[in-house]
């Protein structure tokens, strides 16, 4: 972490330092480059993939997809509760501190409307009395709050992670919630008594309103589950996944895979230009969702496996042979690609592969294990979308295909 924050303060030295708009930058662990202008933190962003991609030979820029305007941007959000002196907070981890949390009127990376709803949580929580769980004494009551809006119609849901509590208690907030913000139309109680500092609870209840949020990406309509993945900026996002249609060849007679899909959505792009598309992703709800939404937007050709890429490729049969890819589509967590799903795809030999990725670092190792391997796959095409604007992240896109 150290070294990651000397580094990220040498790449930029060579920038002029603007006032940063947030009064909460410096304190809050969330935007580290919001000291910079716009222009300038795409120039930052084009200097580090230059300085990655050259390690694999790659001496042409790298192009930074900007987004306009770069705020507000974010359709989610994961707040955790705290306590100042006695005084509840709400809001996300201190820079460099586990247990802190800053606790904010507003960011101004979410929507306004999600800003007001975070207020009133806050307000009508304090107002019990009660307290935050603490992290280090494993004892406590409020957890987290998760928050999405939908980009097409901006209802919002919510859903607030507690150790065991009443539920009386969370009904009555709710309405309470609802009564205030008409655009509150889910909310979710979620309950977890895990040591670990994680919002997964083991206990989800709907406490109000619809079980998902409506929302649509590009061409299709989705639905949208509390705690399941999607990109978080929706403009760049679709961006993104034109791209991917535009670079996939297409094979009216073939397949293509979309491993690590989420809920589908890359794969969604294909299935008009594949006979058949297949996802594969770990988590269980991801699936489901993946399953509803094909179905809704009239996807036949689109189907989903369950588990982690690494066991479920190792079907060779399968994979191999009855599904054998013309493109693969993989979008791993930050990690990267688990070696085994590197060698599957080397197995596979798919005329195209593209790779999604918001950890370049491990993108670019694992490009030189698909550049040396056998067959070996070659980088034609690579682009990045600034999905996270006044953060170090970025969202990179690479196509290679073999020899
Ligand atoms: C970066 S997200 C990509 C989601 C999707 N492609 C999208 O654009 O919305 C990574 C996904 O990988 C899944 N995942 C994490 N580890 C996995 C594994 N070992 N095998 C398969 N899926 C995994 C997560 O559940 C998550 O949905």
């Amino acid at each position: 972490m150290a070294q990651a924050n000397a580094l990220l303060e040498e790449d930029k030295a060579p920038f002029q330092r603007i006032a940063a708009p947030c009064p909460y930058v410096g304190t809050c662990g969330g935007c580290t480059l919001q000291d910079l202008s716009y222009d300038d933190q795409l120039a930052l962003k084009r200097r580090r993939l230059a300085r990655l991609f050259s390690q694999i030979g790659v001496s042409r820029p790298i192009h930074v997809h900007g987004l306009e305007p770069p705020w507000r941007y974010r359709n989610k959000a994961e707040l955790s509760f705290g306590a100042d002196q006695a005084r509840l907070t709400l809001g996300f981890h201190a820079a460099r501190s586990f247990w802190k949390v800053v606790d904010l009127d507003d960011c101004l990376l979410l929507p306004e409307p999600i800003s007001r709803v975070l207020q009133d949580v806050r307000a009508a929580l304090r107002a019990t009395g009660l307290p935050p769980y603490f992290p280090r004494r494993h004892d406590g009551l409020f957890r987290f709050l998760l928050v999405r809006s939908s980009h097409a119609d901006e209802t919002i849901m919510l859903c607030l992670m507690t150790t065991p509590w009443d539920h009386a208690a969370v009904v009555a907030l709710a309405d309470q919630l609802m009564a205030k913000h008409p655009n509150l139309v889910s909310i979710y109680w979620g309950v977890t008594s895990r040591l670990a500092d994680v919002s997964e609870p083991e206990e989800l209840t709907l406490v109000r309103g619809r079980a998902y949020l409506e929302d649509r990406l590009g061409p299709f309509d989705l639905q949208l589950h509390p705690l399941t993945f999607l990109q978080p900026t929706p403009a760049q996002a679709q961006r993104l996944y034109a791209r991917v249609a535009e670079w996939a060849a297409g094979a009216a007679s073939g397949n293509a895979w979309d491993v690590y899909c989420g809920i589908g959505i890359v794969g969604f792009h294909l299935a008009g230009k594949y006979a058949r598309v297949y996802g594969v992703d770990s988590e269980a709800r991801n699936i489901e969702l993946g399953r509803l939404n094909a179905e809704r937007n009239g996807l036949r050709n689109v189907t989903f496996h369950q588990g982690r890429a690494e066991d479920v490729l190792a079907d060779k049969r399968f994979w191999l042979l009855e599904a054998k890819p013309d493109l693969v589509v993989v979008d791993p967590p930050r990690t990267g690609l688990h070696p085994s799903v590197i060698a599957t795809l080397l197995g596979a030999r798919p005329k195209q592969i593209m790779y999604i990725s918001c950890n370049a670092e491990a993108m670019v190792r694992d490009l030189r294990l698909l550049a040396d391997g056998f067959p070996s796959y070659h980088l034609r095409q690579v682009e990045a979308f600034d999905l996270f604007p006044h953060t170090a992240h970025v969202e990179v896109l690479a196509l290679l295909d073999r020899a």
